[in-house]
């Protein structure tokens, strides 16, 4: 190397060391309270699905409330632009949301919904919507199959919570490039942060974007969906669920009286997905959970709730909760359990009767397989009461952004988790076998190394 390459080398290491290697202090976003306000036009377009996923997509989003009447149109997805010619207008129903005395919420908002119904099976849909004149761009959304054992994909992920729009995004964002085609995505709690809080909402639309447009949502409530909303309820020590949570989604309405869209299921193919409400009514939840399992048609069950029955870190444990539920999930034996809460992944099982599992590529029968796993940006050390509790805990992550997709097909379902960055962390799969019990096939051969935090950037100064 002559003098000047040499010079030229010690120029770029040094200016390398400046640019990446300086440890950078927080620089917290600011959000102007205009920034998260509703307008006149349509904004916060989210889809979910209703009971019956072949056939009943819902739309729903928010505008300012001068917006009094709003539709959506719906037609058959051609590739000819022109599509719109037979498609139809539906009249939204429109809901008030007067939150301008709700803490954190302070907000007038109008937010409305259409059902569609009689959709044809597995079939691609575009829609739009808006007042008349102020129209969202099309979007497209497709059916679920009529043919139980049809192959499809879905994402789950846990908390969101803190650093919304900030790192939620990128991950969110990955969990779409990784499985495009998913059909509906699972949010295991803990969504936002402050239940009622405007801004915090805003991140979460702003960072799925077109996702929450285009793949429905299956959401659950966390514990931080829930807060007071005022003085008054502060004193009484009382929260309430997210002023925005029922205006914002338009779910199934099958739950338990009282608990209508947090405790709620639709049967996706051959798939019945249900979510609980870990936070409130558990006994009530108890007996509606008996009841749909008890006449459950479908091939494969699985549970979406916020609260883990076996935490992922020290001091965190539902033994309440693990107590009344768990026995029902090993009655009717439900496959998988997706949790979030801790802010660490963990993932194992307990067999009904006996603690089975050692070493990788072992394949036994098992009971449900539980996933606690976290998607946004706070971080909580892993602890050991999972195993102190009798669970078996196979796969574990610190101080890590995941997501996770789940492959069903007939009697196969396969789980893989994914790191923000897109590599492959935890794999496994499950086949349906007699008696509903499943062979495990660990399948994490090639994942990365453990991620924890003596091997990552520190969370903590
Ligand atoms: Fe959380
Ligand atoms: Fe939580």
């Amino acid at each position: 190397m002559n003098f000047s390459r040499l010079i030229l080398f010690s120029f770029l290491v040094s200016l390398h060391f400046q640019v990446f290697s300086q440890t950078q202090t927080y620089k917290e976003p600011k959000f102007h309270a205009n920034w998260s306000k509703p307008s006149e036009y349509p904004d916060r377009i989210v889809l979910n699905f209703g009971q019956n996923p072949s056939s009943e997509v819902n739309v729903t989003w928010r505008t300012n409330s001068e917006i009094k009447i709003a539709f959506a149109e719906i037609a058959l997805a051609t590739a000819a632009p022109k599509f719109w010619k037979n498609g139809k207008t539906i009249q939204a129903k429109t809901e008030v949301l007067d939150a301008r005395k709700v803490v954190d919420a302070e907000v007038l908002a109008h937010y409305h919904s259409v059902e569609f119904k009689d959709l044809l099976a597995d079939t691609t849909y575009a829609y739009r919507v808006g007042d008349g004149e102020r129209w969202s761009e099309w979007f497209q959304f497709r059916t679920a199959s009529d043919q139980p054992n049809d192959k499809f994909s879905f994402l789950y992920v846990g908390d969101a919570q803190n650093y919304i729009l900030e790192l939620w995004s990128r991950l969110v964002r990955e969990g779409f490039r990784t499985a495009p085609d998913a059909k509906f995505f699972i949010h295991a709690g803990d969504l936002i942060n402050r239940a009622h809080r405007e801004q915090e909402w805003h991140e979460w639309f702003t960072a799925g974007g077109f996702i929450h447009s285009m793949i429905p949502s299956f959401p659950t409530p966390g514990n931080h969906e829930y807060r007071a909303k005022d003085q008054k309820e502060s004193e009484a020590k009382l929260r309430s669920l997210s002023v925005q949570w029922r205006p914002q989604f338009t779910l199934p309405l099958n739950g338990p009286k009282g608990l209508e869209e947090t405790v709620y299921y639709m049967d996706y193919q051959d798939v019945r997905v249900i979510s609980l409400d870990s936070n409130r009514d558990h006994e009530i939840q108890a007996t509606w959970l008996e009841e749909v399992l008890a006449n459950n048609p479908k091939k494969w069950t699985i549970m979406t709730y916020h609260h883990p029955f076996f935490s992922a870190s020290g001091g965190r444990d539902n033994e309440e909760l693990r107590n009344l539920w768990k026995p029902i999930f090993d009655k009717y034996r439900v496959d998988l359990a997706l949790q979030g809460h801790d802010h660490a992944y963990a993932r194992g099982r307990v067999a009904p009767g006996e603690n089975v599992m050692d070493g990788v590529n072992v394949k036994d029968l098992t009971g449900t397989v539980y996933v606690v796993s976290v998607s946004g940006g706070k971080m909580y050390d892993l602890g050991d009461d999972w195993t102190a509790k009798g669970g078996q805990r196979d796969r574990v992550a610190e101080n890590t952004q995941l997501f996770q997709v789940i492959t069903v097909e007939g009697n196969r379902l396969k789980f893989e988790s994914y790191t923000a960055i897109g590599e492959l962390y935890d794999a496994f799969e499950l086949v349906k076998g007699e008696n509903d019990m499943n062979q495990f096939i660990e399948l994490r051969v090639n994942a990365v190394p453990e991620k924890n935090n003596s091997n990552t950037i520190p969370y903590r100064d």
